[in-house]
């Protein structure tokens, strides 16, 4: 699993200025006539003004207990609630169709293998009602950015101290923790996003280059897809 509980650690304060995302997705969320589900719901960051804005049920999946809890916390405080479930995306399975299935914060990175994106988006597309939505958010690879970060030790910025490792021939980088806690992101290319939505059975609605609406071009650093179940 790529996210140790160490992460888990003070990761509600080193995402407390993360909130571009948070409109786009509510926005989605009043769109779909029907269940919402977000995948690697972590604390509950996005999926609690998704339930407070739109009013309904969101069911949220994590592999981390950890999270869940501050989840489970953020939401009781917040007096909304949450149908949080611990489980692998990969292996996603529902009880009724969804409209909208959602996964930001780049989490699908998260997941090292083709293989094992294949799968998810599969159990996305199955487990969406026709017309139902599945998006998405993850950085469009830097390597120059990487090549000058690897090994660098990063105090500055919101995480936590850590050291980035750069792994060319695996399509991977691990953010290390002093303490030696490694969560490691196996990057993918436009082409294979495309290639993951094709398989599935999906169709593009949009591929933006942020938040913000702007259409995805050759400098874009940030992919976001939204795509639907025919
Ligand atoms: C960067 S956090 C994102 C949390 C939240 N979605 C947000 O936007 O703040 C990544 C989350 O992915 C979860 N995760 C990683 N691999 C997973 C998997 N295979 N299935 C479910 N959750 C996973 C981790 O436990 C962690 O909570």
């Amino acid at each position: 699993m790529s996210w140790p509980e160490a992460f888990a650690v003070g990761y509600s304060d080193w995402t407390a200025e993360i909130a571009d995302d948070v409109p786009f997705y509510v926005g989605l969320a009043a769109e779909a006539d029907g269940l919402l589900v977000e995948l690697a719901v972590g604390n509950g960051r996005v999926a609690i003004p998704v339930a407070r804005e739109t009013g309904r049920r969101v069911i949220g999946i994590d592999s981390s207990p950890a999270m869940l809890e501050q989840a489970r916390v953020r939401a009781t405080e917040a007096g909304v609630e949450l149908d949080l479930h611990l489980g692998d995306m990969r292996d996603l399975e529902l009880e009724e169709p969804a409209a909208l299935i959602y996964c930001p914060a780049r989490s699908l990175l998260h997941l090292p293998s083709w293989v094992d994106r294949r799968r998810t988006f599969e159990r996305v597309a199955a487990t969406l009602r026709p017309g139902g939505r599945f998006a998405w958010n993850a950085f469009a690879f830097d390597h120059q950015l990487a090549a000058s970060l690897d090994g660098q030790r990063q105090v500055d910025g919101p995480m936590p101290p850590h050291t980035p490792r750069y792994a060319v021939g695996t399509n991977r980088i691990d953010l290390v923790l002093d303490d030696g806690s490694t969560s490691s992101l196996w990057w993918a290319t436009k082409n294979e996003w495309l290639g993951l939505i094709d398989t599935a059975g999906l169709e593009i609605e949009a591929l933006y280059g942020g938040f913000d609406g702007v259409q995805f071009d050759d400098n874009s650093s940030e992919y976001v897809f939204v795509t639907r179940r025919p």
